[in-house]
């Protein structure tokens, strides 16, 4: 009997299972991550090997250095997974795996990885998409929370708003016309003279700052669920660099707390809309950039004035992680979706 039909076993007895095991990984950026789920939401482990301090000298992911490092990395973050669960691989029941969107090397070891643990244990593989994934996070967060809900995802490659119809479909809302909010974040701190990644530097420095500074004028995006960020991002690398030919002294934490707010502010506005739009009595926040303070508390903020409950998980699942993808895999692998051959190729633009 071949590997398809070993997976067509495999898939039928799951059906009478009780306790199902997915193994997740997750190597689309700069993260290499191994995590194994019990039924969707339990988390046995989340192995994640960061190589942010590689890519700090550079000031940003070097696509080349990100997937040799995930070789490098991968083989050692399976056997601290399993080490952790304390599970043997013959006990998992499926792999899933993101194929998309992301680097493209950083998503073919991942997917190359997955595809020979696959075949060689005659597993099921499930593919899963890293922007929807994002939104996964939330579910083992709160093992209570269930769709539909409104989701904003905010990370260094993706700013989206979507309606999380059910566990397998999410529909667009809205989206960066250019930027990503991270990516504006880390490019406004590059030219600040603070270290990659700049997010968290923001975050902390606009807290002695004052919104002193108006960048943006006219938000002629304001009436859409759609936002840019390259007008917000120039407009702040203009002011520096005026100030600095001037000889003048930046005030680096008002600059930050003007930014911020003008980067932050406009989304949770459109987030908060489109519940009301979609009548939505939740919304669920995910990504990197949901590590802000600011906008955490913006959101719940806002959230508690308009009684719509407001969900972020914590920090470790907000920023790349591959439980998240094993959860999501998890759903597709009950519902019989997204199970892939070995055909399955990265892509690098996947959409929604
Ligand atoms: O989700 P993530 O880990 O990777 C991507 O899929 O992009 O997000 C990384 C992004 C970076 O741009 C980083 O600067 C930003 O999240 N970030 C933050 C904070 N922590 C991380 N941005 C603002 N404030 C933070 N506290
Ligand atoms: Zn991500």
């Amino acid at each position: 009997m071949g590997y398809t039909e070993k997976v067509k076993q495999k898939l039928e007895s799951l059906k009478n299972k009780q306790d199902i095991y997915v193994l997740g990984i997750e190597s689309s950026c700069d993260e290499t991550s191994i995590a194994i789920l019990k039924n969707g939401r339990e988390v046995l482990c989340n192995i994640i090997s960061s190589q942010i301090d590689i890519h700090k000298r550079f000031g940003g992911v070097v696509p080349e250095v990100a997937s040799r490092n995930h070789v490098q990395a991968i083989d050692n973050v399976l056997k601290s997974a399993l080490q952790e669960a304390n599970i043997s691989l013959e006990q998992i029941d499926a792999i899933a795996v993101t194929y998309g969107a992301g680097l493209i090397g950083a998503l073919m070891v991942g997917v190359a990885y997955a595809k020979s643990l696959a075949y060689s244990l005659n597993l099921p593989l499930v593919a899963v998409n890293h922007i929807k994934g994002h939104m996964a996070a939330n579910y083992i967060a709160d093992k209570t929370l269930e769709p539909p809900f409104i989701g904003l995802i905010v990370s260094g490659g993706h700013t989206a708003i979507v309606r999380v119809d059910d566990y397998l479909n999410q529909t667009f809302i809205g989206s960066t016309l250019d930027d990503a909010i991270g990516e504006a974040y880390d490019k406004v701190a590059r030219v600040l003279g603070l270290e990659y990644p700049g997010g968290p530097k923001i975050d902390k420095l606009a807290k002695e700052g004052n919104k002193t500074i108006d960048f943006v004028k006219v938000d002629t995006l304001k009436n859409t669920y759609n936002i840019s960020y390259s007008g917000l991002k120039t407009a702040v690398i203009n002011y520096a660099h005026k100030l600095t030919q001037n000889g003048e002294e930046i005030n680096k934490a008002d600059v930050c707390a003007s930014f911020q707010a003008e980067a932050v502010d406009g989304l949770v506005d459109r987030v908060i809309r489109a519940a009301k739009e979609y009548k939505m009595d939740k919304i669920c926040v995910a990504g990197g950039v949901a590590a802000n303070s600011y906008l955490r508390n913006k959101i719940m903020q806002e959230g508690e004035k308009n009684k719509i409950k407001v969900f972020v998980p914590p920090i470790v699942l907000c920023t790349d992680n591959a439980a998240m993808i094993a959860c999501l895999g998890y759903y597709n692998l009950i519902n019989g979706s997204g199970i892939s051959d070995m055909t399955l190729g990265a892509q690098p633009s996947l959409k929604i």
